[in-house]
């Protein structure tokens, strides 16, 4: 039995949804712990893609359970849209594999309004959301005025909060952002009716965790975004609303830290990163455009291009601490085949300065120029190869490389995005 958690460990998009699906095989139970419908996960089934935004990846293996903690935030809309789109297809037959947490905060309508509008309000300083409503929501909760799904399924709580929120969030969104207010009666009674098709699925998921951990089931925790997205320890305040690393599962799941058994990191062979913000490493050459091409580097959620970098081992490591993980696995090592030269960041230039550790400063990480090393490439094909050892010897070079720039351990790569197009040197379950 173990219970293990699933980080990406650069900007978001590292493969998390294909890894979590091949791992949930040996999994009985699969939980999200924060972010929202921002995320994308692909997984890609036979040749079948599939993009989950809110339901864990595990969904797609018949009888796990699939837990949504009360870290995440639901845009009931979307979730009801999700569940419907799965069973169409065939998965989540049984309605009791899904539970959601009513502690779990809803993303509403004035949230998604306030996050687009203020996002065009900073021309040329965006963040580049995702427009899902992610932020504000979470400032509510913060803020201690938001909206639970145990408010929707008690129709006076709701009620009066949404009364009292909607005289605050009008007053801004049409003084402020210049936009048009909200009326009570248009959400009201559509969101009461939402929660009441949730109703099924909604319990207090932090009793099912922690009796499914003492009955000693494996349990595996999806990461949503990256390391560097997390709202304390990403490149601030180019970032999401919540926390990504791992120490979140605890507190986005309703688990004690003595539960977690181990951390899983996930890598892109390269870097990508959606939105703005300051990325070391980003190539504007045509290398980058071929990393983009031959990644398929498109958003999951929002089809924006990905901008692309060579792997940057400063970042890695940097997540490797902050997460407290051991094993890593690498994602997409198929994308460079072709490449004569492969680059990998190993620290920055700092206006002169050499950095071997990220800075905090947005300004000081803006002026980080790249050091590079330069690593011989492959041109064979690997998306057929399933041992370890039957891939190039730079590509074997390559990953030795970044173990020991990370002081991470490799257990599993990934060569393809199909299921089992994945070489597994570690099943982090059995062991
Ligand atoms: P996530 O958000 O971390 O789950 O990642 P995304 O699904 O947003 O992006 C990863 C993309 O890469 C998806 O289109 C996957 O199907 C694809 N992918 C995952 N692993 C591999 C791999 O090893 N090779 C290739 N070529 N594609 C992969
Ligand atoms: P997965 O789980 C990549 C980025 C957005 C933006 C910033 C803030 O698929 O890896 P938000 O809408 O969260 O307020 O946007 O975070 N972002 C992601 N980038 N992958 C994701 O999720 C992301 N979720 C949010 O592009 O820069
Ligand atoms: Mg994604």
């Amino acid at each position: 039995m173990a219970s293990i958690v699933i980080v990406g460990t650069q900007w978001g998009d590292e493969g998390k949804g294909k890894i979590v699906d091949f791992l949930a095989e040996h999994a009985d139970t699969i939980v999200r712990f924060q972010g929202g419908n921002n995320a994308g996960h692909t997984v890609v089934v036979k040749d079948e893609q599939l993009i989950l935004h809110i339901i864990p990846s595990g969904v797609l293996h018949p009888k796990k359970r699939c837990i949504i903690g009360n870290g995440v935030i639901i845009d009931p809309k979307e979730l009801l849209i999700e569940i419907e789109l799965l069973k169409s297809k065939g998965y989540l037959q049984d309605d009791g594999c899904l539970s959601i947490s009513e502690r779990a905060h809803v993303i509403m309508p004035y949230h998604k309004r306030i996050d687009i509008a203020r996002e065009a309000l900073k021309a040329g300083e965006q963040i580049g959301t995702t427009g899902r409503g992610i932020g504000p929501t979470y400032e509510d909760k913060a803020g201690r005025v938001g909206i639970r799904l145990v408010d929707l399924l008690e129709k006076d709580s709701f009620k009066k909060k949404l009364e009292s929120n909607l005289k605050e969030k009008n007053t801004y969104l049409v003084s402020f952002l210049k936009e048009e207010k909200l009326k009570f009666e248009d959400i009201y009674n559509e969101y009461l009716d939402m929660g009441m098709k949730m109703r099924e699925y909604v319990s207090d998921t932090s009793l099912i965790m922690n009796q499914d951990i003492k009955e000693g089931k494996n349990v595996l925790f999806e990461g949503a975004q990256g390391t560097f997205l997390d709202v304390d320890h990403g490149t601030y305040p180019f970032v999401t609303s919540s926390n990504t690393v791992a120490a979140q599962a605890c507190i986005g799941a309703g688990i004690g830290p003595t539960m977690i058994d181990k951390v899983v990191g996930i890598s892109k062979a390269y870097t990508t990163r959606v939105g703005g913000g300051p990325f070391p490493a980003e190539l504007h050459d045509e290398t980058g455009r071929f990393l983009r091409k031959q990644g398929d580097e498109y958003g999951a959620t929002t089809g924006r291009p990905r901008r692309c970098g060579w792997f940057d081992a400063v970042m890695v490591r940097h997540a490797v601490r902050i997460n407290g993980i051991e094993r890593l696995v690498i994602t997409k090592l198929d994308v460079l085949k072709g490449l004569d030269k492969i680059r990998i960041c190993v620290g920055y230039d700092c206006n002169g300065e050499v950095c071997s550790e990220m800075p905090s400063s947005m300004k000081r990480l803006e002026a980080c120029e790249p050091i590079h090393e330069e690593m011989e490439g492959w041109s064979s094909d690997m998306s057929h190869v399933r041992e370890y050892d039957d891939l190039p010897d730079n590509a074997k070079r390559y990953i030795k490389r970044i173990e020991e720039l990370v002081e991470a351990r490799v257990i599993m790569v990934s060569v393809g995005s199909r299921r089992d197009e994945t070489i597994v040197l570690e099943n982090p379950f059995s062991n």
